[in-house]
């Protein structure tokens, strides 16, 4: 295979201290495909300290050898990859957005055990498809200690297109270990319990996080990435928050949305993307003539907390903007979502099956259920909010949210195509989360072509931890 890493090399940090991690991960890559029999790439599952709000934060993170956060890899080439656990409790990781097989999805209880401290494991697999993605811990509360990083799969389009890639990975952080973030959420709450039901007004967020992230960083100390005058720029922009939507704003610059979780959509100009939690869009904007300093901003929903990356070319003055907005922003809606479509959606057919998953709360016990059931592995109850799918099926799924609050949810294994948004069919955009919000009803559908069990859950940790998760099960 023939690759220039001369694409690949233009993007350099403009300097602030630790920002070089997200722009030296290429050359790794292609020496590892240039081997002919490669040497599995590293992964290991560490703790690190980062400055948040000027105090050190003890954080977790997936780093290669060479220190750098994430991994980027090539499209169809094996996913040879060593995960080695440091930390001081078991772990699994799970490759969001990639198609494993069934066993290598590391989903602990479900597809694969879990890694002890001081073991690994090994993954080898085709590294389908490409797009940007994401890999976070898949075990308990774990991803809200930042065990996540990104994943990207580059295409041979990647190499011949003379853009400059940049990553922006979102997040969220709190000092308060998520454990006891998750004991208060499960406290009896007063009001409620008194009077017995549910805010009839929502609230956007379950938890107020300390910092909102970008590459590690709020923006009282931002990422900064060196780009070119006039240059091209695709933004790879995952949300891997455990509990914030945020809009994705570009100010005065407009960007063409291109794909949706990693896969192609019919282009879209606009200057401001809804991205719910384990989203990812890429986004190519053009850096004008004259150049400048480009903040490229996460604004978290239903609030006035923002993040963000800046673009700035040699010399052009980065002006610190405050960590939060005067005014709050509103909810994410699906108003985009219905302009899309995908590239290659799936072949037209009717459905062979529609499943119906009702999303259930109980916000006195601050339980969160699909179909009636509080999900737990190890309960036989389980079984009942399986899916039952056959091999070869179109399998449409149905989420019917009964509760005032958005679920982001995602299938693991696959890729589905949004085909029905409140009663109005479309031929929407290839993805695997779609956000579905309060008392709203989304319909996805799936080709069943990937065997085993696989989870379907919302991607907020807080609800995927009370219990608001089901199973897609392949019968023989
Ligand atoms: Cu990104 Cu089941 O998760
Ligand atoms: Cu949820």
């Amino acid at each position: 295979m023939e690759f220039s890493r001369r694409h690949f090399l233009t993007s350099a940090s403009a300097g602030l201290a630790g920002a070089a991690l997200y722009h030296n991960r290429y050359a790794a890559a292609l020496d590892l495909l240039q081997t002919p029999q490669p040497a599995p790439a590293k992964v290991q599952a560490v703790t690190r300290t980062l400055e948040i709000n000027g105090k050190p934060a003890s954080v977790w993170g997936l780093l290669q050898p060479n220190g750098t956060q994430g991994l980027e890899t090539i499209y169809n080439q094996p996913f040879r990859v060593v995960l080695e656990n440091k930390l001081t409790e078991p772990t699994a990781i799970h490759w969001h957005g990639l198609y494993p097989p069934n066993n290598e999805d590391g989903v602990p209880g479900v597809t694969q055990p879990v890694i002890r401290p001081n073991e690994s494991s090994f993954y080898n697999f085709p590294v389908i498809p490409a797009g940007t993605h994401w890999m976070h811990s898949h075990e308990g509360l774990q991803e809200a200690h930042l065990l996540s990083a990104p994943l990207i799969v580059h295409d041979s389009a990647d190499q011949a297109a003379d853009v400059q890639q940049v990553i922006a990975f979102l997040g969220d952080f709190s000092f308060t270990p998520p454990k006891e973030i998750y004991a208060q959420l499960r406290a009896p709450k007063k009001a409620m319990a008194m009077g017995g039901k549910m805010a009839t007004k929502p609230d956007a967020n379950d938890v107020n996080y300390d910092a909102y992230l970008a590459n590690d960083r709020t923006l009282a100390d931002p990422d900064v990435v060196r780009v070119e005058k006039s240059g091209r720029v695709r933004l790879r922009i995952i949300n891997g928050s455990s509990g914030t939507n945020y809009f994705v704003d570009l100010g005065s610059l407009t960007g063409e949305l291109i794909a949706t979780d990693g896969l192609p959509v019919k282009p879209i100009r606009a200057s401001r993307f809804p991205l719910a939690i384990a989203q990812r869009i890429d986004v190519m904007v053009q850096i004008p003539p004259g150049g400048g300093a480009f903040p490229v901003l996460a604004l978290r929903e239903g609030s006035r907390e923002q993040t963000g990356v800046f673009l700035a070319t040699a010399g052009a003055p980065v002006k610190r903007l405050p960590v939060k907005a005067v005014l709050p922003n509103g909810l994410l809606t699906l108003d985009q979502e219905s302009q899309l479509s995908a590239v290659t959606p799936l072949t037209p057919k009717a459905a062979d099956q529609t499943s119906v998953l009702r999303l259930q709360g109980n916000m006195a016990k601050y339980q969160w259920m699909i179909n009636d059931i509080v999900f737990n592995v190890n309960d036989p109850g389980a079984e009942k909010s399986q899916v039952q799918v056959k091999m070869g099926q179109r399998v449409a799924l149905k989420f019917v949210n009964e509760t005032p609050m958005s679920h982001p949810m995602h299938l693991h294994g696959h890729a589905f195509e949004v085909i029905e948004i409140n009663g109005r069919p479309l031929q929407g955009a290839m993805r695997d989360t779609i956000l579905v919000p309060g008392n709203a009803t989304v319909t996805v559908a799936f080709d069943a072509n990937n065997p085993g069990l696989w989870f379907v859950h919302c991607h907020i940790i807080w609800h995927l931890e009370a219990g608001m998760a089901a199973l897609v099960k392949y019968q023989a």
